[in-house]
């Protein structure tokens, strides 16, 4: 009888060992065969052995052996994997000689990447995007991590190691647009990869300040009305720097001046201000009185007047005509 059958797994090693271990016909072998875990999952195993007709087929492992075995396989469940490198050994016995095989499962951890924008990202100034991750794999060869970032109107751009940085000059249009990172993990010979996304927050200072009027030039009594609008995030608040005080009205949230029935004051600039903790800006417009109104009331009454004096000046004109003519011959028949 063989000492190594009877003798239990402790001597199992040492029998292997020996080299009267001598090679078969007969193979073992271990699927998967290089295994890669998460790190606290569950894996399972399947050892297959080419022959049928051996005495023993069984796990040499230092975890508790759970799973299950039939005709020419035994598993082994591992079901919280808690070694970053576990040595798993598989052994079948065909009567004077035994056949071994081994295999090592690396587990490993991989974080998801933290994307951050560092400080307050302001359009037009210098920002920086980090993305970093953790990751862990078997000691002591250090993780071979590759980081990619991309989206956001940033050029995409890919770093070895567990960090990365990229600097860049925002951009307005920025705001909200996402940027991703992806950590990829090189095992032996498998990539597992994770990602996460964030929003780019960009502050701008106020740009695109437009003022604009559906009339420049106005008469009295003409409804007046100056609109602003200007970009910027936050979205800026206005105010009016206007020609007059007198009788105008805000609306739209302050972005449109009205004045019912315009002055002559009215004429003059309207500057709009706008501002928000990055910066004012703003813009202009000048409104010009014309002087006379627009009304065609106006024109008529002084046509009127102008036709009814030209007729009064003439009927002055015949009747003193006529009247000299009647007087001079009266007047120069007795002389
Ligand atoms: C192990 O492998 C054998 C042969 O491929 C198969 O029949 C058996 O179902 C497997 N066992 C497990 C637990 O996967
Ligand atoms: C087991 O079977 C194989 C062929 O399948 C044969 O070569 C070998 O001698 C056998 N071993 C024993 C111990 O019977
Ligand atoms: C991993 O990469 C594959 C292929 O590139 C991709 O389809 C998958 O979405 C990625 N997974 C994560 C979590 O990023
Ligand atoms: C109108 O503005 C003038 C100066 O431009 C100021 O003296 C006056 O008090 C203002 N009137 C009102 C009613 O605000
Ligand atoms: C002046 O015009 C604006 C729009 O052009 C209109 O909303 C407003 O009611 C008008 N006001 C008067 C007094 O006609």
């Amino acid at each position: 009888m063989d000492p190594c059958q009877s003798w239990g797994g402790v001597v199992v090693l040492f029998c292997f060992l020996l080299p009267r271990a001598h090679p078969g016909p007969c193979r073992v072998s271990i699927s998967p065969e290089e295994p890669t875990v998460e790190f606290g999952t569950s894996i399972l195993f399947n050892c297959t052995s080419s022959c049928h007709n051996y005495s023993r087929l069984d796990w040499e492992v230092s975890v508790t052996k759970l799973g299950a075995q039939g005709p020419g396989w035994v598993s082994l469940d591992i079901p919280n994997v808690t070694d970053w490198r576990l040595e798993l050994r598989c052994f079948g016995v065909y009567g004077q000689y035994r056949n071994v095989t081994t295999t090592t499962l690396h587990a490993y951890r991989l974080g998801s990447p933290q994307i951050k924008l560092e400080g307050d990202a302001v359009a037009g100034k210098e920002a920086r995007v980090t993305c970093t991750v953790d990751a862990q794999v078997a000691p002591p060869d250090p993780p071979n991590l590759l980081l990619t970032l991309w989206g956001g109107r940033l050029p995409p751009s890919t770093h070895p190691g567990p960090s990365m940085g990229l600097s860049f000059t925002a951009q307005a249009e920025q705001h909200g647009q996402e940027v991703t990172c992806e950590a990829t993990l090189q095992l032996r010979h498998r990539t597992v990869n994770a990602s996460a996304a964030t929003s780019l927050q960009v502050w701008a200072a106020p740009y695109d300040v437009r003022v604009w009027a559906p009339r420049t030039v106005f008469a009295a009594g003409d409804n007046l009305t100056v609109t602003c609008r200007a970009e910027g995030n936050p979205p800026p608040q206005l105010r009016w720097d206007l020609p007059t005080n007198a009788s105008w009205e805000l609306r739209d949230g302050g972005a449109t001046v009205t004045v019912a029935a315009a002055l002559r004051e009215h004429g003059g600039t309207y500057r709009c201000l706008a501002e928000n903790p990055y910066g004012t800006g703003t813009a202009s417009i000048n409104l010009l009185f014309q002087g006379s109104s627009r009304s065609p009331v106006v024109p008529v009454a002084v046509a009127l007047a102008v036709v009814t004096v030209l007729a009064a000046l003439a009927v002055l004109w015949w009747f003193y005509r006529s009247r000299g003519w009647n007087l001079l011959p009266a007047g120069s028949q007795p002389g």
